[in-house]
């Protein structure tokens, strides 16, 4: 089977000899196509007074400036309807009030700084703390509850409270935003887009060109990375790139820079949570009461199902009898903040993990311990009314990783370096993950696939997913290959088109593989049952003995030792089928089955299934500073019955790495002063803000995927990866408080900021030193 072999990315020698080619790749390709460059405002909230485009269109080489007067269609560029295209009030620091168009990128720079703009500042709110003090909110206040947490903090032997807070992140992708359009010989407007979700990129560029959908065609290549940050931000863009096009008649090229990508796009949501938690004399969990305020930014964007799966996740991998959480999305005047790989499951987890690492101590009980207790056990649902299916499946990552990773005895060294090292402390820490597997809104479990045989037995994949690294398109040419029994190079993939596949959904929430290779593998099996019988009367067996296997057809029962007789090959095959007028082609579709949520309740099974994983993180840190290293660490992770497993486990670190980045070394941070620069992202390049390279690395990183996983109902016994593994990242948060704890007396909590950059480890080993 093809399905299951380690490959490397269909890409990979591409990626590595920078021969692969990206959206902007192709302006090259596009003879006399125009630039793009924002005008972005200076304010983080003001009124746009006057605009003066005259003197841009004297700058030589400026062809137009786009304005809002030049839509034909609705000027808005927001699924919710809340995101003008070009605004009459500047919602965040660098937003874009109109775009000139030039002969080259420069002539429309020069032509943005000659635009005149005219403001009227108004006040900001630019931290959650503000918005929540002002009572800045916007969309629904959904609130998940379980049980009678009244009177599970009146019975309980423990009762905490504290504030948990995490950080926004930016998604700092290869290849920044990248639309590129042109009106072509049909008429047809073609916009290549960078983006994780064609289909709605072609849904708001029709509908601010105000033309029906199909007169729009969006194209996928491939992206430079999303990691969540194209699933919604790339449809404005797209737009007014296609404005562009269509006013002009010519190409337009709009790549942002990385300082604009950076001011202009949606990041990782912050999360400020207000808990309350229950334990039992054992430290069993009881119940858990919080509020979560995500900062959303100026407009919803996916703010509100990014707080659902935030809410759907506070229980991560533990039973707890009573929950209330309450979500609200704070209003601030800022980027809008998107989806990020985990899409608020990070920051719903984090959540319960840090109330579990702040509590052990208190409660005199090792971290370890208490989160093993607490794990759910078979027949038990979560706080939505999902049952947890194979809850084992996280106990046996739990003990593998204790056990392959030898934690028991390292722990026992540990003891020892910290014994005899004053300035300097270690500590290994081990989380579990548990994350659900589906879009919570039902509707956009569904994908498509067209799949064509050619004449000469060849194949070309269509599907509805994007490739943005991850490996989606080396997994559905595994899918295909194995579906139809021929080898790999026997099949291609075709880019990602709209007009190949509509209605898509986005390639986001780790369902890609899952619901295009559901699609894929439908596809296929219509073929290869049309083409049995053919088989059959060339065989002279029965069409359902017909096997297919490695470009071999023959009868099943037949001589498997190579014998000649009764074998045809496929492309003996198909091209007989042709000759007997049979479809070599089909329209593939998949839904996932039993999901169902209602959104009102929060109430329901919207998961197909869950991921499991477990992490266990060794971390060194330095009294003096707080700088830390991560020494070691050890993952298995479930990925069901891999498709791939290179991908998988390039997966798992990407993620893991991605993870400890937003929890341990990326900062973003907004002027918060009160001067004309509030609101302003002052970590707007790699200079300023720091991402994880391979300095930054585990020394020593072992990655295992759980073995003999089949999921029941999925492709292949497969399981999403793309999200799940960046939640063991918790591992080394909880590593490092640990780390820090072992500076003050035995026993003592410690509380850490998210993110523990050196500067929050240090506080957190100066509060351990003060025992309190
Ligand atoms: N891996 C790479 N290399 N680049 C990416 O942009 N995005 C992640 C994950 N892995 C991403 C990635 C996110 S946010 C998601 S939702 C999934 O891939 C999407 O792809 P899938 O559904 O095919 O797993
Ligand atoms: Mo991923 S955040 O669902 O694109």
């Amino acid at each position: 089977r093809v399905v299951g072999r380690p490959l490397p990315h269909e890409s990979a020698a591409l990626h590595v000899t920078g021969t692969a080619l990206y959206t902007d790749d192709l302006v090259a390709r596009m003879p006399g196509a125009l630039h793009a460059h924002p005008v972005q405002a200076p304010h983080a909230h003001a009124l746009v007074r006057h605009l003066d485009v005259t003197p841009a269109l004297a700058v030589p080489g400026v062809v137009r400036v786009l304005t809002g007067g030049d839509v034909p269609g609705v000027g808005d560029a927001g699924v919710k309807g809340d995101e003008p295209l070009f605004p009459a009030e500047v919602m965040f620091h660098g937003q874009a009030v109109c775009w000139v168009l030039g002969e080259t990128l420069e002539a429309a720079r020069l032509g943005a700084l000659a635009v005149e703009v005219a403001y009227e500042p108004l006040p900001a709110v630019v931290t959650v703390r503000e918005a929540i003090e002002a009572q800045s909110y916007q969309g629904g206040m959904p609130r998940l509850e379980r049980g009678d947490v009244e009177s599970a903090f009146a019975g309980a032997a423990h009762v905490y409270s504290g504030v948990t807070e995490s950080a926004g992140q930016e998604h700092f992708y290869l290849e920044t935003h990248c639309a590129l359009a042109h009106v072509d010989e049909n008429g047809q407007v073609v916009v290549q887009s960078s983006t994780q979700h064609p289909s709605e990129t072609q849904e708001i560029v029709a509908h601010v060109l105000g033309v029906p959908s199909h007169a729009v065609t969006v194209q996928c290549l491939r992206m430079g990375g999303g990691f969540g940050g194209k699933e919604m931000q790339p449809h404005g863009l797209a737009a007014v790139a296609a404005l562009g096009a269509t006013l002009t008649g010519r190409p337009v090229r709009l790549r942002l820079s990385r300082a604009q990508d950076m001011s202009m796009t949606g990041k990782r949501h912050a999360f400020h949570t207000r808990w309350r938690v229950a334990f039992d004399g054992d430290g069993h969990l009881l119940a858990l009461d919080a509020t979560l305020t995500s900062d959303g930014g100026w407009s919803l964007d996916l703010s509100e199902p990014v707080m659902t799966r935030a809410l759907c996740h506070v229980d991560n991998a533990y039973w707890i009898p009573a929950v209330r959480v309450n979500g609200r999305v704070a209003r601030t005047h800022k980027t809008s903040q998107t989806a990020f790989r985990g899409f608020g499951g990070p920051q719903g987890m984090l959540v319960i993990e840090d109330v579990l690492g702040r509590c052990a101590p208190r409660l005199g009980l090792d971290p370890a311990e208490l989160r093993r207790r607490n794990f759910y056990r078979e027949g038990q649902s979560t706080p939505y009314g999902q049952v947890v299916r194979h809850p084992d499946r996280a106990v046996t990552c739990w003990e593998q990783v204790l056990e392959t990773g030898e934690v028991a005895r390292r722990l026992e060294e540990v003891a020892q370096f910290n014994a005899t090292h004053e300035h300097t402390k270690r500590a290994i820490a081990t989380t579990p993950v548990k994350f659900g597997i589906a879009f919570n809104f039902t509707a956009f479990n569904q994908g498509g696939a067209l799949v064509h045989v050619y004449k000469d037995g060849s194949v070309l994949v269509n599907h509805g997913g994007t490739e943005m690294g991850q490996g989606l398109h080396t997994k559905m040419l595994q899918v295909a290959a194995t579906a139809l029994g021929v080898p790999l190079d026997v099949v291609r993939l075709a880019p990602t088109r709209t007009d190949k596949v509509p209605n898509t959904s986005a390639t986001a929430a780790s369902s890609g593989a899952d619901l295009n290779g559901g699609a894929v593998l439908n596809a296929c099996t219509q073929i290869l049952d049309r083409l049995r019988p053919v088989a059959a009367g060339l065989l002279g067996c029965a069409a359902g003995d017909v096997v297919v296997h490695d470009g071999r057809v023959r009868a099943d029962g037949g001589a498997d030792d190579g014998a000649e007789d009764a074998s045809l090959t496929w492309a003996e095959l198909v091209s007989a089928a042709y000759v007997q007028r049979v479809q070599l082609f089909a329209a593939g579709f998949h839904r996932t089955e039993g999901l169902h949520w209602d959104s009102s309740t929060m109430q329901g099974s919207p998961f197909k299934y869950f991921s499991y994983g477990a992490a266990a993180a060794e971390v060194e840190v330095d009294g003096f500073t707080g700088a830390h290293r991560v020494l070691r660490v050890d993952i298995v992770h479930d990925v069901g019955d891999s498709l791939s497993p290179l991908v998988d486990i390039g997966q798992v670190e990407g993620a893991f790495v991605q993870g400890a980045g937003w929890l341990t070394l990326e900062d973003l941070r907004w002027d918060e002063t009160d001067g004309p620069q509030r609101g302003r992202l002052t970590t707007g390049s790699a200079s300023t803000y720091k991402l994880p390279s391979l300095s930054e690395l585990p020394d020593d990183f072992r990655v295992a995927l759980l073995q003999r996983a089949h999921e029941d109902g999925a492709v292949y016994g497969s399981k999403a990866v793309g999200e799940p593994p960046l939640m063991l990242a918790f591992s080394v948060r909880e590593a490092l408080r640990q780390a820090a704890a072992a500076f003050g007396p035995e026993g003592v909590a410690v509380d850490l900021a998210c993110p523990a950059t050196p500067e929050a480890v240090y506080w957190a080993v100066e509060q351990a030193r003060g025992g309190s």
